[in-house]
């Protein structure tokens, strides 16, 4: 990352980032596990009142510092630098996410083939197509990690500008226009109704410390937040970009991405009468069956979906292994190719020992205290490392920055009276609502 972003390539490259299968996956089957509208409520107020401060805030730091997070911590601090700089290792957190993503991304690309092929008709069907490649196929999910590996790391090596840029712009669009067609083709089902019940209905008896801490750390993985992705990308900002309007404007498209996904699986969901609370294989299973319903049109619609859901997930991927190679590069002064190795190496290694974790005769040698690798990895990351980071970008930010480096930065594009609240909220509002749930969390596991 020589050079820097323009200001819609930055926007789109933090959309790219941000816009993945955490919200056409992850989000879906979160909601559908915990319990619809309370849950979708909780992320839509995280996300608007802790996740915008703080990817407003992460953007700040990278672009004041311009260098990788580890650096960025050390040299804004005006008091004890040497021991903040520990806080720029939250990169450690995307190489964890990238593993067990690019996994995913690799069932994404046996289904690009599937759906060409082979159109399950029912649930029942679908589910068995699934069941039978998670938890029996290592080989083929081996072959197509590799591959996913194989491409990530080759864009990263090539700098994310030139190509990754172009690929967002031309499939971005095209996600947002299949799942339109999608949403519109639901709005004609009976489900349709009962979808939206269930997603914007909220129904509190069913909120534990476990549906708040869940929601808000989607919300977190969502925005791509607490592993110093954001932070990275910002260091490339140019100087006239708007950064307040920018993060708005991705924080916007990924929620609006999100709920369109909801919206037209759980429309399939209720239509079949299938169970909302499926796991993982929501939408590898329940999806699949609609593209049926289109007959053969259903084809190419459900293989472009998945292209579409690939990209969404390889430019996701790019952006968990850019801050560390950044860091590399920025702090010990390696090449980019020998950065690569450094991160690649426990990124493959993890991501193998997550694969394993699914294969029904090889998950005994990969679960730890009765919980999977790949669970582990999930967990460990989205609901601990991304919240803690997150408040410690908002306390840096608060009290250890000048308030002058971010007044001057921040006062360009937006209003004083604007300022005030966005400078309340990082020090007050995001810091204490975390700490509050993650204590609540605790208490409640
Ligand atoms: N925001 C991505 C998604 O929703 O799929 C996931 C992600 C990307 C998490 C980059 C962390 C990260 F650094």
């Amino acid at each position: 990352m020589k050079s820097k972003f323009t200001q819609i390539g930055f926007v789109l490259s933090a959309a790219g980032s941000a816009i993945g299968l955490g919200n056409v996956w992850k989000f879906p089957y979160m909601t559908g596990e915990n319990g619809g509208g309370a849950f979708v409520l909780i992320y839509l107020i995280t996300i608007f009142f802790v996740g915008i401060t703080l990817f407003i805030a992460e953007v700040v730091l990278g672009r004041l510092s311009r260098t990788d997070p580890v650096g960025t911590f050390e040299t804004l601090a005006t008091k004890h630098g040497k021991k903040w700089k520990y806080a720029g290792f939250a990169i450690i957190g995307s190489m964890l996410i990238a593993s067990f993503y690019m996994v995913i991304i690799g069932w994404i690309l046996k289904y690009m083939y599937e759906m060409f092929v082979n159109l399950p008709s029912t649930i029942e069907a679908s589910s068995a197509i699934f069941g039978g490649f998670v938890t029996a196929d290592f080989n083929m999910q081996f072959i197509l990690f590799n591959l996913v590996f194989f491409i990530v790391f080759f864009i990263v090596s090539k700098g994310i500008k030139g190509g990754i840029e172009k690929a967002n712009l031309i499939l971005m669009p095209l996600l947002i226009l299949i799942l339109g067609f999608m949403l519109f083709y639901s709005f004609s089902m009976d489900g349709f109704g009962k979808s939206f019940e269930f997603l914007f209905y909220p129904d509190f008896s069913k909120v534990t410390g476990k549906t708040i801490i869940t929601a808000v750390g989607q919300a977190f993985f969502t925005l791509s937040l607490g592993v110093g992705t954001i932070m990275t990308y910002g260091a490339s900002l140019s100087d006239d970009t708007n950064i307040v309007k920018s993060s708005f404007q991705v924080a916007f498209l990924d929620t609006f991405i999100a709920l369109m996904a909801g919206l037209i699986i759980f429309t399939l969901i209720f239509q079949y009468n299938a169970e909302p609370a499926q796991g993982s294989g929501l939408v590898f299973i329940s999806l699949p069956t609609l593209f049926y319903q289109l007959g053969s049109f259903g084809n190419i619609i459900g293989m472009l979906f998945f292209v579409a859901l690939a990209f969404a997930g390889i430019t996701s991927a790019i952006s968990m292994i850019e801050p560390s190679v950044f860091f590399m590069i920025k702090r010990f002064k390696f090449s980019r190719v020998k950065a690569l190795f450094a991160v690649g190496a426990p990124v493959y290694i993890f991501g193998t020992m997550s694969l394993m974790t699914n294969i029904d005769n090889l998950k005994r040698f990969v679960t730890y205290f009765g919980i999977g690798f790949f669970d582990i990895l999930d967990k460990l990351t989205t609901l601990w490392m991304m919240p803690i980071s997150g408040v410690c970008v908002a306390v840096f930010t608060g009290y250890f920055v000048k308030k002058e480096l971010v007044y001057n930065l921040l006062s360009k594009h937006m209003s004083d009276t604007l300022f005030n609240i966005w400078y309340f909220a990082i020090r007050y509002v995001a810091p204490i609502s975390v700490i509050i749930i993650l204590i609540n969390g605790i208490i409640g596991s």
